[in-house]
């Protein structure tokens, strides 16, 4: 039996599709369903993204639901810029006969969740705004959780603005919602997911493959180059959200620590996560002040091996 059955919920998105393709093609990873939200594309775009990257990877029937079209509070901001229009960088794939669930996302997760055999660890690749509607309409999910990780924040300096990664910027009161939940959580951040690299030998050598899920991680990896200026595009290779499923099934490769965390929901700061790493913790309740939240927060890797444990999921499909 694999050791970790887990729901997805993403924003698919170029690197959400070599999440899912890592996640579907490792033997230790059970993925019993995977919920949609708006974010680096449109919802509809979303779940056609997901169906089609799970026809590449001739992954089973694995129910794919549509869920928030926007944020909890604000207007939906999408990731055109970096994703492109389609939310993958404008690569074609052949249409799908998956259709989505009749089930709304909530909906999936609780059932997926609720109904398990096991306790199920959710993985969150995208703004939050499904696991914090799934928590607030379905507490009872808590206990079924092994833990929620997640894609988003940071430990250091953001992406959209000097201090806010995309996924809590997009809906920092959804964040907050999973940070405070009780759930064990775990933070793979943005500090870390910017240094998960592929080499580009690799990138270029999955891209001539025939078999289709290789061909489509190649061409994923040689999208995800740098957009520091509108010259020619900097091949980077970042693993992006497939990083967090790296961590899962190779935690021995990262290096995390238990941090009280909280989302700043105002003023210029608004979507950073804050990470009080003083080694000397204040006292909370002495200073009046509310508890924060303990969580983990991943911080550091082993960039080779981590790149490597990507690497040979991706081999394995042509094996
Ligand atoms: C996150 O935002 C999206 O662009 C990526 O898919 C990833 O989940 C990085 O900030
Ligand atoms: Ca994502």
């Amino acid at each position: 039996m694999p050791v970790h059955p887990i729901v997805l919920d993403v924003d698919t998105g170029t690197d959400d599709a070599l999440a899912i393709l890592y996640a579907v093609q490792h033997p230790d990873v059970d993925v019993r369903g995977i919920s949609c939200v708006a974010g680096n594309a449109s919802l509809e775009q979303v779940v056609a993204n997901t169906h089609k990257v799970l026809d590449a990877a001739s992954a089973p029937e694995i129910p794919v639901a549509a869920g928030a079209v926007k944020p909890l509070i604000e207007r939906t901001r999408q990731e055109e810029a970096f994703h492109g229009e389609d939310g993958l960088g404008g690569i074609v794939l052949p249409g799908t006969e998956r259709t989505p669930s009749r089930l709304t996302a909530v909906e999936l997760l609780r059932q997926q969740i609720v109904d398990a055999d096991t306790t199920v660890t959710l993985v969150g690749l995208a703004p939050q705004t499904n696991i914090a509607m799934l928590l607030t309409l379905h507490p009872e999910v808590a206990d079924h959780l092994e833990r929620i990780l997640f894609m988003g924040g940071s430990a250091g300096t953001g992406n959209i603005t000097a201090v806010a990664e995309f996924n809590v910027w997009q809906d920092p009161e959804a964040a907050t919602c999973v940070i405070e939940s009780g759930v064990p959580v775990t933070m793979y951040g943005l500090d870390v997911f910017t240094r998960l690299t592929v080499p580009q030998k690799h990138a270029e050598r999955f891209a001539a493959s025939d078999h289709p899920a290789q061909r489509l991680a190649g061409e994923l990896l040689l999208r995800r180059g740098s957009r520091a200026d509108g010259s020619q595009q900097e091949y980077v290779g970042q693993i992006g959200d497939a990083g967090a499923l790296v961590y899962l099934t190779h935690p021995e490769l990262f290096t995390t620590a238990s941090h009280p965390t909280r989302v700043n929901l105002s003023g210029i700061g608004r979507g950073q996560t804050i990470v009080d790493r003083r080694t000397v913790a204040q006292d909370a309740a002495e200073l009046g002040r509310d508890p924060w939240r303990t969580i983990e927060v991943v911080l550091d890797l082993d960039v080779t091996k981590a790149a490597q444990a990507f690497i040979d999921v991706m081999n394995a499909y042509a094996a």
